[in-house]
């Protein structure tokens, strides 16, 4: 299905399941700082999806920056519920954030995976080979030497859903 990106936007609805993808974060990623994910999820230029059991209950999300000048997508956060890892959750919420990126016109991911996160990364056909030149994003991230960077090229013809 298509995606309208503004379908949520600002209803009360929407910041209640915010808080909950916050509080989701701050579980599954204990070293980032909790002001740092809050910020992030409730700023304008960060974009959330999220995948929900029972309507209520977010089970899995990702958060990225856009940065529709460059067609580029910084995934800040990726995780899924301690108690729903492994039953497939992870694939299926990276590929609907690949059709919401390919939707709005992004053209690549970045993002700087965990050591332990690397595995589930290259399944999503992420890679260490930063193949859009610096010349493009190095004005808007750093290439730090404690994490490793890692890309994933968005193709705008393949649907990623299907
Ligand atoms: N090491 C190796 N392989 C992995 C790992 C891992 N740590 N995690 C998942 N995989 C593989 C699975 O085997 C599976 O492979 P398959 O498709 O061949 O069967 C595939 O990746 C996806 O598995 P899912 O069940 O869809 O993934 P899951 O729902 O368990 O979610 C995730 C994976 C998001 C990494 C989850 O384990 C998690 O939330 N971890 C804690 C938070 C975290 O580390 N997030 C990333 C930090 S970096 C960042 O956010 C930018």
């Amino acid at each position: 299905s298509e995606y309208d990106p503004k379908a949520h936007e600002g209803s009360p609805q929407s910041l209640v399941l915010l808080v909950a993808l916050k509080n989701l974060f701050s579980r599954q990623l204990p070293k980032m700082p909790r002001e740092y994910i809050t910020r992030l999820v409730f700023d304008r230029n960060h974009h959330s999806i999220m995948c929900l059991k029972n309507r209520v209950q977010v089970v899995a999300g990702i958060t990225m920056r856009v940065f529709h000048e460059i067609g580029l997508g910084e995934i800040a956060f990726c995780a899924v519920d301690m108690n729903e890892q492994v039953r497939g959750y992870g694939n299926r919420i990276m590929a609907h954030a690949k059709e919401y990126a390919r939707s709005i016109g992004l053209t690549f991911f970045l993002t700087y995976a965990d050591n332990f996160a690397m595995e589930y990364f290259k399944k999503q056909g992420f890679s260490e080979t930063i193949t859009t030149p610096m010349s493009v994003w190095g004005g808007y991230l750093k290439d730090y030497d404690e994490s490793t960077m890692m890309e994933c090229i968005i193709n705008p013809n393949i649907h990623y859903l299907r």
